[in-house]
């Protein structure tokens, strides 16, 4: 199987300047080589050219900052998944601010019965355009997903939930707002912060969150937010919030993605060159990248 490199270099969902050089970021860390030594079959895409600027001003009626803008971005993404499934290929997507999963999620749900996410990030991004206290869209990707909020950003490539609240696992939490801490218990989503981490150890998560996910869809595509991982490994991203799980830990956590053959697109978010130190954070991601494809010690 054919793996397809799209590049989504959306900004404009989210505050910081920089988010846009992603994709470019990830690939100057030796992407491309990595995989070739893993003899991984792939073509890169390139980037997707979606919309750069908008007015950045919170719209008063929705709450929402470049929500036309950002749809429009997320409606390409969408559509270019959609033509490199349709040829048989396994999208792995760079972005970009976190806004991109709802292009992604929903250009590949059609594909399953029972789409799976799951979702390595130091926040749910379970905000509405109700409850976000920023009005920035990357902190609504997940929630817009389950088919909650602007009907913008719900109805993209068809109205509707793209994924059931069921098949989410969301792994690293630490950084919960109080609407998105209301929906966790309403709707049930499966959740290991950071609380959870430490007392059961990744091996033993992982292990659960792959076991759930196997037994309940048919597809999982995977979502990893950069500031999933601790600042100190990861320190150029827009949203740092320490105390999150370690190099060592989330490369354990690709590993065993990779071993568990269930994810069928993911997704690697939130890399911003400018707010980093040598491109460190966008290394960490190709290193990730690499674990998830198969690369071993031995
Ligand atoms: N919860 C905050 C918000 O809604 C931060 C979201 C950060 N999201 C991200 N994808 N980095 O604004
Ligand atoms: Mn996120
Ligand atoms: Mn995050
Ligand atoms: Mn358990």
């Amino acid at each position: 199987k054919k793996l397809a490199i799209i590049g989504a270099p959306i900004t404009i969902a989210q505050p910081n300047m920089g988010v846009d050089l992603g994709p470019d970021a990830i690939r100057y860390a030796g992407l491309h080589n990595r995989l070739e030594s893993l003899g991984v079959n792939f073509y890169d895409y390139g980037n997707l050219d979606v919309p750069k600027s908008g007015t950045d001003q919170k719209d008063p009626k929705t709450n929402l900052k470049n929500l036309e803008q950002v749809a429009e971005g997320n409606e390409q993404i969408a559509n270019k998944l959609n033509e490199v499934k349709k040829q048989g290929e396994v999208p792995l997507i760079l972005g970009g601010d976190h806004s991109i999963a709802i292009g992604s999620i929903a250009g590949v749900a059609p594909y399953y019965k029972e789409m799976g996410v799951i979702w390595y990030d130091a926040h749910p991004d379970l905000n509405t355009n109700e409850t976000s206290p920023s009005g920035n869209i990357h902190g609504m990707s997940l929630a817009a997903s389950i088919g909650l909020g602007h009907k913008r950003l719900t109805s993209i490539n068809g109205q509707g939930p793209k994924v059931k609240p069921e098949n989410i696992v969301i792994i690293g939490a630490r950084s919960i707002d109080e609407g998105e801490r209301k929906l966790i218990r309403e709707k049930g989503i499966r959740v290991y912060t950071m609380h959870d981490i430490e007392t059961l150890g990744m091996s033993h998560v992982m292990k659960e969150a792959v076991e759930y996910l196997r037994e309940r869809t048919d597809g999982v595509h995977l979502s990893l937010d950069v500031d999933g991982i601790d600042p100190q490994f990861t320190p150029g991203t827009g949203t740092p919030i320490e105390g999150g799980p370690s190099y060592r830990e989330t490369l354990y956590a690709m590993k065993t993605l990779h071993d568990s053959g269930i994810i069928t697109s993911a997704e690697v978010v939130e890399v911003n060159p400018l707010l980093d130190d040598q491109n460190k954070t966008a290394v960490v991601a190709a290193d990730m990248i690499a674990a998830l494809y198969g690369e071993k010690y031995l």
